[in-house]
């Protein structure tokens, strides 16, 4: 995996192919390895990046951060690998990450993704739970994260008959070290709210969203792709919240479907 430094910061970053840079940032608490089939399936068609974000994977060590400074690193990160302008993607988290990158860096854009992600804020409600994972990672540590968590990720389909992908995405989470799920839970309970600004993006955007998604649902998708001016929404069939790792060849032909219209531009 090669590194990038930024900073004081050391950045693992997965990277195949040729031509058009095109990014994709991980969820909470996850870390590049959600992308292995996109890096794989999509590299015959773009250059394929997918960093660890600081604190994630092999990004160590953890690093207090905000989705906004998350985005200024991000666009760190690409300006030092020669990778702009890109087109990005994010994943739930990822997603909160890419939006702010898209309000800040327009001009380093070639196109944007939104996967199984929303645009507003943390409810009343959301921030209580927040501070109480906050909590039970302090006293129990990842696993007990990944316990509650992982049902959630996945849709009923992977789960009941995916034994290895269900392995799989339980040692991610199990792996994500205890003090970066503490921040990054805080960063996730106080991002600001984005929804206003979703009808000012004007650059080519695919919204995607798994059919059965149970945290950011099908109608959230719906709503982020009315409210961006041409944006268009791909369901992933039989999919819950982690597309990329369940249906990875219904969510590879979107998105190369979407970057050939992307390069047509
Ligand atoms: C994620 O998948 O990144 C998280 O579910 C995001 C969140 O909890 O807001």
């Amino acid at each position: 995996m090669p590194t990038a430094t930024i900073g004081s910061t050391t950045i693992h970053y997965q990277q195949q192919g040729t031509g058009r840079a095109v990014v994709f940032l991980h969820g909470y608490p996850l870390d590049s390895r959600i992308w292995d089939q996109q890096v794989k399936g999509l590299s015959a068609v773009a250059r394929v990046i997918a960093p660890d974000l600081p604190g994630f994977g092999k990004s160590l060590p953890p690093v207090r951060f905000t989705v906004e400074s998350m985005a200024d690193t991000v666009h760190d990160l690409l300006v030092g690998i020669g990778a702009l302008p890109c087109v990005l993607g994010g994943l739930s988290m990822g997603g909160y990450i890419a939006l702010a990158f898209a309000r800040k860096y327009r001009k380093d854009m070639a196109g944007l993704m939104l996967i199984d992600t929303r645009a507003d804020a943390d409810s009343d409600q959301a921030r209580v739970a927040r501070n109480k994972s906050i909590e039970l990672v302090r006293s129990a540590g990842a696993e007990a994260i990944a316990d509650q968590m992982l049902p959630k990720l996945l849709g009923d389909a992977t789960r009941s008959k995916r034994p290895d992908i269900v392995n799989r995405l339980n040692d991610i989470l199990s792996e994500c070290h205890p003090l970066t799920i503490e921040y990054a839970l805080g960063a996730l309970r106080d991002r600001l709210d984005q929804t206003l600004f979703l009808p000012n993006i004007d650059v080519p955007t695919l919204v995607v969203v798994g059919q059965h998604d149970a945290i950011t649902p099908p109608a959230v998708a719906q709503g982020m792709r009315d409210a961006i001016p041409g944006a268009i929404l791909a369901v992933i069939a039989g999919a819950g919240h982690m597309p990329p790792m369940e249906q990875p060849a219904l969510f590879n032909e979107a998105v190369a479907g979407f970057l050939r219209t992307v390069q047509a531009k």
